[in-house]
């Protein structure tokens, strides 16, 4: 099949994986993109010397296209926005906010620019900035999210935009896929099913309590801060809970998040430490390498969209 947005990105399948920060290392972003997706890799609050490591890790481990994930609130944003430029990388996503300023240079040497969003406003917006395309993600996500749903917003921007919609939250297999192309999406961008592959470095437990987790296991924490997260229950969603309930001041609420994700992605502390993860976690049960993930959800999409017929006597 050809997939418009395999064209812009010159890859095989209309999938990306989605940026997580201190999971999406090279390793992860190099076999989704050998597997024919786009990988990124998370660039996080990290400084440019770090993910200039990671850049020269990816290019050893693949030869095809790959993204870097660069956050507008870093305090490192403009190194990275340098180094991104001087690397030439083919793809950028872009999280927090408008990357207005610095799309002329990157429009200058080919780079991709694909904005992730949770508003029709935004979406606009950034189609204005000259983005090539936009990430709309809906708040069954993991991680950082808004408020409204996949299934309510993707198609209200592809009504507000003209270019290509990707689909993100709550999608894990060929069924989730196909809705979102039904809801007039032209790619998906896939992250809590990624954390379970078995190129993805993030620690063992952390990939056990994703495959051990029920439909209702994630919260949100945060939400009076402004910063709303989507994590697993666990002994810190609950003194998040805690603090919130008590009209804890947004500072201390904010302290208790700080550094958190690391402690649990990398030492594999899963009840201090923040378990970012989709509301899609119940759907996972298997860990697979990035290949199989891609392969099976292609195979299933196609199965899911012939047996439809099925459904109408
Ligand atoms: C553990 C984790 C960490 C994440 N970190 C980031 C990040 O650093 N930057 C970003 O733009 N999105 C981040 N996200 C969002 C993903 O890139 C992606 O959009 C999201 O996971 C899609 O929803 P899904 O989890 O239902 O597949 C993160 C998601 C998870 C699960």
């Amino acid at each position: 099949m050809n997939w418009k947005l395999c064209e812009l990105l010159k890859i095989k399948y209309p999938i990306i994986q989605g940026a997580m920060a201190w999971i999406s290392t090279a390793e992860l972003a190099a076999a989704v993109s050998n597997a024919g997706g786009l990988g990124i890799i998370a660039g996080g609050n990290a400084p440019a010397e770090i993910i200039k490591k990671e850049i020269e890790k990816i290019k050893k481990l693949t030869d095809q296209p790959y993204g870097i994930n660069v956050m507008l609130l870093s305090p490192y944003v403009d190194e990275i926005m340098e180094l991104v430029i001087s690397e030439k990388v083919p793809v950028i996503t872009t999280g927090a906010g408008n990357p207005g300023k610095y799309m002329k240079e990157l429009k200058k040497i080919g780079t991709k620019v694909i904005p992730v969003v949770p508003s029709v406003a935004l979406a606009k917006r950034i189609e204005k900035a000259g983005a090539d395309a936009v990430i709309v993600e809906g708040t069954e996500a993991g991680g950082h999210i808004g408020e409204l749903t996949t299934i309510a917003l993707v198609p209200q921007v592809v009504d507000a935009v003209n270019i290509p919609v990707v689909a993100a939250g709550g999608i894990a297999d060929g069924r989730g896929m196909l809705a979102a192309f039904c809801l007039g999406a032209e790619g998906v961008q896939i992250g809590t099913r990624f954390v379970c592959s078995t190129e993805c470095t993030v620690h063992e437990k952390y990939k056990e309590k994703i495959l051990k987790a029920k439909d209702r296991d994630t919260v949100v924490t945060g939400r009076n801060t402004g910063h709303p997260v989507r994590i697993i229950k666990n002994k810190l969603s609950k003194e998040f809970e805690r603090l919130e309930k008590t009209g804890a001041s947004i500072e201390k609420i904010e302290k208790l998040g700080a550094g958190k994700l690391r402690i649990a992605a990398v030492n594999g502390d899963i009840e201090n430490g923040s378990i970012m993860s989709g509301q899609i976690a119940g759907l996972i049960k298997d860990i697979k390498s990035c290949k199989e993930i891609i392969e099976e959800m292609m195979n299933h999409m196609t199965k899911t969209y012939e047996s439809m017929n099925g459904i109408c006597k």
